[in-house]
């Protein structure tokens, strides 16, 4: 591991993403390594880093986000000016106003490997530069058509302020999506293959399905209006969105919003089949998926699809190709490659 990228990355994260100072206290809340997701290198060595800037920092454990957590834990929180999270607790009903009275930032990074690699070393301020022109883009266009090499066909119109959605009240590290876009102007259809999983958004067991072969599932403006494919998988896909729907008495039908992912430093595919949850949770931030948030009338909804290899045309002009973000034939995107040759390092030349 490269000292150096850690150190830079530590930076990244506690000074560009965070804008701690040495006047600021910290409280990393981290989860248990046991559990799979996060390595106690990445807190300890964040811990570290915040301690040399001269920042007050400390470091809570918690155990799996299905423990809930006391009062005095949130009211615990909101005594630090800020809150790193090292654990799934921190994406929980993330798009909601929790009460925070401070700042909250939940990494992806979960590991010291993954800090030091471009996933956590990718200048916090030009990924954001980058999530903003793309989001502008989708905003300033008319028509968008996503489709994928399955037979997805969807079209939509960018609502005028896309207001169904909004962004996350937490800030993340680093940024994976851009900002969801409503999803109740599409109709037509998406074919799935792989699994239904959670949005991470709230707990519940099973947390995903697997899809045997392809569901073909037609949308009418933002509601599902039929799902066609084998009849297993069909009565699968149904009794899925029974049971989560009745569980948080939402609405099973609704097509909320969706997104691509836009960091070329996502891990990708090394839980496809073991933890078809935690993949989900892992590559959505990598551009080769797209991914929509159902079951449930608000971002990011409870139930995810993951839709590999997509394009997406925005007024008959690919921004995605087949998984690849086309960030050159964009004179806005282009721009920022040309002048950043970091960014072209890490989004290459396309
Ligand atoms: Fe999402």
């Amino acid at each position: 591991m490269n000292d150096k990228n850690l150190s830079k990355a530590a930076h990244n994260l506690l000074i560009d993403c965070a804008g701690l100072t040495q006047s600021d206290s910290l409280l990393i809340v981290r989860e248990q390594e046991s559990l799979g997701w996060y390595k106690d290198d990445i807190s300890e060595y964040i811990l570290k880093s915040a301690k040399e800037i001269g920042i007050n920092a400390s470091l809570h454990e918690v155990g799996p986000p299905e423990i809930s957590q006391s009062k005095d834990f949130f009211e615990k929180l909101n005594q630090f000016n800020c809150v790193i999270f090292f654990a799934r607790l921190g994406d929980q009903n993330r798009f909601e106003e929790k009460g925070f009275t401070t700042k909250r930032v939940m990494s992806y990074v979960r590991d010291c490997n993954s800090l030091a690699s471009i996933f956590g070393t990718l200048d916090y301020n030009l990924n954001i530069l980058v999530k903003d022109e793309i989001d502008k883009l989708i905003q300033d266009s008319n028509k968008v058509k996503i489709s994928c090499p399955l037979g997805t066909n969807l079209t939509g119109d960018i609502i005028l302020d896309n207001s169904a959605t909004k962004e996350v009240s937490v800030l993340r590290f680093p940024i994976l999506v851009t900002k969801p876009v409503a999803a109740r102007s599409f109709s037509g259809k998406v074919v799935l293959n792989n699994y239904l999983t959670s949005t991470g958004s709230r707990v519940y067991k099973p947390n995903f399905i697997k899809i045997k072969s392809e569901a073909t599932i037609l949308i009418e403006n933002g509601k599902i209006t039929d799902i066609q494919g084998n009849p297993e998988d069909v009565n699968n896909i149904y009794s899925h969105y029974n049971f989560v729907s009745q569980k948080f008495s939402i609405d099973k039908n609704a097509v909320h919003s969706w997104h691509p992912g836009i960091h070329p430093g996502t891990e990708d595919n090394n839980f496809y089949r073991h933890d078809p949850d935690k993949w989900s949770n892992t590559v959505f931030g990598q551009p080769k998926y797209l991914h929509f948030h159902t079951c449930g009338n608000y971002a990011p909804g409870e139930i995810c699809w993951m839709i590999p290899n997509h394009t997406i045309l925005i007024d008959a002009k690919p921004l995605w190709k087949n998984g690849k973000l086309m960030l050159k034939d964009f004179e806005q995107t282009k721009n920022l490659l040309k002048k950043y040759p970091s960014l072209r390092k890490v989004f290459g030349e396309n």
